[in-house]
């Protein structure tokens, strides 16, 4: 077990990429509140992963709910050691369409979001002295623009840019930030994401997603699983001398 007996919170973790980073790191030994804006889904998550997983209710645009929420993790645990800002929305539009309501939403929760809890979770961690680690899900979306989907893709490039800098900021803690570009995976996101560029493309839905499947280098969309790896990787002791870096698991769609 290479996460025994840490205390991890992973926001959106209700489905998707989360629950199963959530699966994984309770296999590993670790305790995980489930973090998510829908309640009751993150209820029925922790119920159906176990005893060691139990739900929090978090909204990652309100200050007053992030602190509530790492409040109730350290009252339950003890401390957190481990953090994943995984918690984001999506949309698609062409640039001359892009709706300011439809950016402030984005950048909210997928910026501001990840920036907040990450200095809520790093505040815990200085205070508590015992170092940990913060993962931040980017993307491949955040190496390179696409005509679509401007306001998604500028977003995870913050994300890239704020693990940068706040992995340089708090190594001097002994807490390692670093994050994880997924390319496409399956989840509930990519079936939203289809619907979108059925319309935009005007294309039959299901097909942008079976070809961007195809088009990956190893076959196939990711499954959540396929990220559990790397989360549990750079959680564990082994990713100690690891700094600021955000690692592409994509089945070979970006190098960098
Ligand atoms: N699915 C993909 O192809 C893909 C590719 C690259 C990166 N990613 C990234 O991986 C992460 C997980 O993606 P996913 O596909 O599992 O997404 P998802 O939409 O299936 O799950 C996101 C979860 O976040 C929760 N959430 C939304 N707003 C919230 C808020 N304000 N506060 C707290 N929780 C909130 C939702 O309730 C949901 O449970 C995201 O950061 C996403 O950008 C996904």
């Amino acid at each position: 077990m290479r996460l025994k007996g840490k205390s991890a919170l992973i926001t959106g973790s209700a489905r998707g990429i989360g629950r199963a980073f959530a699966e994984a790191y309770v296999r590993e030994g670790a305790t995980v509140a489930i973090a998510d804006i829908n309640r009751e889904a993150a209820e029925k998550t922790a119920a159906a992963i176990g005893d060691n997983a139990y739900a929090v209710k978090l909204d990652v645009t309100d200050q007053a709910s992030i602190d509530t929420a790492v409040k109730a993790v350290e009252s339950k645990t003890g401390g957190l050691d481990i953090l994943i800002n995984n918690a984001a929305l999506f949309d698609l539009a062409p640039i001359v369409e892009i709706s300011r309501a439809s950016y402030e939403k984005l950048f909210s929760v997928n910026v501001a979001g990840t920036l907040f809890m990450l200095q809520a979770a790093a505040r815990s961690m200085i205070a508590r002295g015992k170092g940990g680690r913060i993962i931040n899900m980017a993307s491949q979306a955040g190496r390179r623009g696409e005509p679509l989907v401007a306001v998604y893709c500028a977003t995870k490039a913050a994300v890239i840019s704020l693990t940068q800098s706040a992995g340089l900021d708090l190594i001097k803690h002994r807490i390692n930030v670093n994050g994880i570009a997924p390319g496409v995976v399956d989840s509930d996101m990519w079936d939203e994401v289809d619907a979108l560029f059925a319309k935009y493309e005007n294309r039959p839905k299901g097909e942008k997603k079976r070809l961007v499947g195809e088009g990956v280098p190893y076959g196939r969309m990711g499954k959540p699983e396929d990220l559990a790896g790397m989360a549990v990787f750079l959680a564990s002791d082994e990713a100690e001398y690891i700094v600021a870096q955000t690692y592409n698991v994509d089945g070979g769609q970006w190098m960098s």
